[in-house]
């Protein structure tokens, strides 16, 4: 039988930070595929179970093109939406997508992430440091979360030292959920003019980043822009946002703190149940390029699919007692990074960063408590792309 839903959560259940909004969870419970009508009627679908979103991103006949997708909970009318521009390659199909992704794939590979680990250790030091000095009080969004994904990416695309205040102002105020529309829109032509400046200068003086490679390949200046908005726009939020959720899953989960500081060798396994657990990537969209059954149902050419990523990654089907966070679980498999073609170009990127500024936090301070109580840390809006704490006030003893 079909199952239906007719809105998108706005929020969670109190006291449930880390978990889906109920109606989603519901929503898996009756059926891993739901039917979803868009705002202005047009009829959809609401993936929630975890072998059918991954299917779904494993088949091309499911497309990512940004002209194809409807805004999930507002009604725009009839605004036609344009392609995406070049270089913005998460919104394109193949071959379009290929022809950005694949000189990238070189840059981003295991070996060459683990090299950035040192860099990452040395600036989480140095955060650290910084922390130990302003408090014993701090938001760990603005002392740590923020500064170590955004110094990373700065250094990836060779954004120079001195710029790097301005150009972290812009970006901060695009993801937040919370931004007006016209502050967003000042945001982001002030990103795009610094990354158009940005790119001159690397082709006119190659320095030793990711942005200044691409510069040997025939993309062309506008397609070079689009790259670095698409890697900002995927890195910085998603990374700080697990930083700071997962401080915070992990203080409000005792027991696997204690387990996670007695033996290190579980922080890897931690980070993988950490994504799995908290998927602040939650939601991606699909769009049908033809008919394709999927799940007993006939999904018509054109129709638009939302995949619950959060929910996937708490099917008990694929991961047992899936609401319990379990450091020492095998989460592999996971969704939060994706599946398929688009799968995250940055990952091993996020998970180097995890991996050390975890371990590096709780080692510093010992005593690491929210100053707040929990029911009173600030989160963001479901309608965020990315869900997380809004900011996380921590204390520890002197
Ligand atoms: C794509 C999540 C960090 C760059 C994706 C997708 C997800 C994701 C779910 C797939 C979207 C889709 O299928 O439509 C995350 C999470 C992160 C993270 C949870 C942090 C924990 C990063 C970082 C970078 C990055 C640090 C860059 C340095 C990208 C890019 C894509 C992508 C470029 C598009 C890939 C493509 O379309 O081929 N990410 N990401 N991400 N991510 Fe990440």
């Amino acid at each position: 039988s079909l199952h239906t839903v007719t809105t998108l959560p706005t929020q969670r259940q109190p006291g449930c930070p880390f978990d889906p909004p109920a109606e989603l969870t519901d929503a898996r419970r009756h059926s891993p595929i739901s039917s979803y009508t868009f705002p202005g009627g047009k009829p959809g679908w609401l993936v929630t179970g975890y072998d059918l979103v991954r299917s779904v991103l494993a088949d091309s006949r499911f497309s990512s093109r940004r002209e194809l997708m409807l805004h999930p909970t507002i009604d725009y009318g009839d605004i036609e939406v344009p392609p995406a521009p070049p270089g913005e390659f998460l919104l394109m199909d193949e071959p379009r997508h290929s022809r950005y992704r694949k000189p990238l794939m070189g840059k981003f590979t295991v070996r060459r992430m683990r090299m950035l680990t040192e860099r990452v250790e040395q600036v989480t030091a140095e955060h650290l440091d910084a922390m130990e000095k302003a408090g014993p009080s701090v938001d760990l969004v603005t002392a740590f979360a923020k500064p170590i994904p955004a110094i990373m990416i700065c250094e990836l695309l060779g954004v120079p030292y001195a710029d790097r205040g301005s150009f972290q102002n812009h970006v901060d105020s695009f993801m937040d959920g919370e931004t007006s529309d016209e502050d967003l829109m000042a945001a982001y032509t002030a990103t795009q003019e610094y990354l158009a400046e940005l790119v001159a200068a690397k082709r006119a003086n190659p320095t030793d980043d990711v942005l200044s490679d691409l510069t040997d390949s025939d993309l062309d200046d506008e397609e070079l822009k689009g790259i670095a908005l698409i890697l900002l726009a995927a890195g910085l939020d998603t990374t700080t946002n697990m930083l700071a959720l997962g401080t915070f899953a992990l203080l409000r989960h005792p027991e696997q703190l204690a387990a996670l500081r007695a033996d290190p060798a579980l922080v890897d396994g931690a980070v993988e149940e950490l994504l799995r657990y908290l998927s602040v990537a939650k939601t991606f969209q699909r769009t049908a390029l033809e008919d394709v059954e999927l799940g007993g149902h006939t999904i018509k050419a054109g129709s638009p699919l939302i995949l619950s990523f959060h929910t996937a990654n708490r099917d008990p089907e694929r991961f047992p007692d899936p609401d319990v966070l379990d450091i020492r679980r095998k989460a592999t498999g996971h969704l939060a990074f994706g599946h398929g073609i688009h799968q995250c170009l940055g990952q091993q990127l996020a998970r180097v960063e995890m991996r050390v500024a975890f371990p590096a936090l709780f080692d510093r301070f010992p005593t690491l408590r929210l100053a707040v109580p929990a029911d009173q840390v600030p989160l963001r809006p479901e309608i965020a792309d990315i869900y997380g704490v809004k900011s996380l006030p921590v204390t520890w003893d002197v």
